[in-house]
């Protein structure tokens, strides 16, 4: 009887400690994480089944190279720290302690990408309300919200943008657009009485985007323009030339008839086009 119960406690105590819960940690990419448990005198840091430190007698020992400079070991607290964050740092770290508290401990990592700030721009606005969009950069795994004090309005899970709907009454309450995701949480305080004022009419958003086109334009007009006027040079020059020979040739045949020019000429501008280096690429290469 004794036995039995010796055997079912000990069961209880492997299963106890088999089940032991894995702790989540959480930090995004560029950060560093510090893990909770420390080891004091001698121990282990692995990280998908590889060891990564030994601590042993007050000093730690980095046994795989990508961590030398990325992983600390803290001498007076015990904590291992690793700097510098990827994605691919995600994954099971287990701290393994061998001496005086004797533990181990398993933490799973995940490392999100950083959380872009979100902006606010007004759509629309009429005597009974007005409209905002609150935007991020990048969705994923990031949460949009949308706050009145301390009540959610509106929120979406990996969308770009969210919309909200003020009322006139409502526009003396302080709003916010916060753009979250697990490790991290950026938000931006939202004013409705100026985002909303209709005589603001300076949409920054808007205001670059029409900037970016206009200077566009304006680079596309301008190298078009150097190349007409190149093209031109070079079919003059050559067609005074050769007009000149062919004139001086056939000066006793034909008067300087201002046809014959103009049929000179209209074909050593083609030939000029037609020969000239990017035109003469493109036709070996389409013989090939
Ligand atoms: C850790 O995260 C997993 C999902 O990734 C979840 O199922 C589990 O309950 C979490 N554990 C704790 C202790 O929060
Ligand atoms: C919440 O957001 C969705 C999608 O952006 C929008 O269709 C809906 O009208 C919004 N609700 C409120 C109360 O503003
Ligand atoms: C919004 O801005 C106006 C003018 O700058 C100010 O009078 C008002 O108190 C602000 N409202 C909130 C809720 O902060
Ligand atoms: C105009 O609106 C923007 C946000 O949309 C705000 O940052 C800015 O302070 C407002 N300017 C004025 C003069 O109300
Ligand atoms: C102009 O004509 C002369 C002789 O006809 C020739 O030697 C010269 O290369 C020509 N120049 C051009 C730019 O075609």
């Amino acid at each position: 009887m004794e036995a039995q119960m010796r055997i079912i406690l000990f069961l209880m105590v492997i299963i106890s400690s088999a089940t032991e819960e894995v702790k989540n940690l959480t930090s995004t990419e560029g950060g560093s994480i510090t893990l909770p448990d420390p080891v004091k005198e001698k121990g282990y840091l692995s990280f998908k089944r590889t060891t990564i430190a030994a601590v042993n007698k007050g000093e730690v020992e980095i046994e795989v190279d990508i961590y030398i400079n990325r992983l600390h070991w803290d001498k007076n607290t015990g904590l291992f720290t690793i700097t510098g964050l990827q994605r691919s740092d995600s994954g099971i770290y287990i701290v393994d302690s061998k001496k005086g508290r004797i533990f181990t401990k398993s933490y799973k990592l995940t490392v999100y990408e950083s959380v872009s700030t979100p902006a606010v721009k007004r759509l629309s606005v009429s005597a009974e309300s007005c409209i905002l969009l609150c935007s991020v950069e990048k969705a994923e795994e990031t949460t949009l919200l949308w706050y009145k004090d301390e009540e959610i309005l509106n929120q979406s899970s990996s969308a770009l943008s969210l919309l909200l709907t003020v009322h006139k009454q409502d526009f003396s309450s302080s709003y916010r657009c916060v753009a979250a995701n697990p490790a991290e949480k950026k938000t931006l305080p939202v004013n409705i009485t100026t985002s909303c004022n209709e005589q603001n009419d300076t949409d920054n958003s808007d205001d670059t985007n029409t900037r970016y086109y206009f200077v566009t334009g304006i680079i596309i007009s301008i190298v078009f323009a150097v190349f007409v006027v190149l093209i031109a040079i070079i079919a003059k020059k050559k067609c005074l030339n050769k007009t000149k020979t062919t004139i001086r040739q056939t000066q006793d045949l034909v008067n300087t008839d201002t046809d014959v020019y103009y049929t000179v000429c209209k074909y050593l501008v083609t030939d000029a086009f037609r020969t000239s280096e990017p035109h003469k690429k493109m036709i070996l290469r389409s013989q090939r």
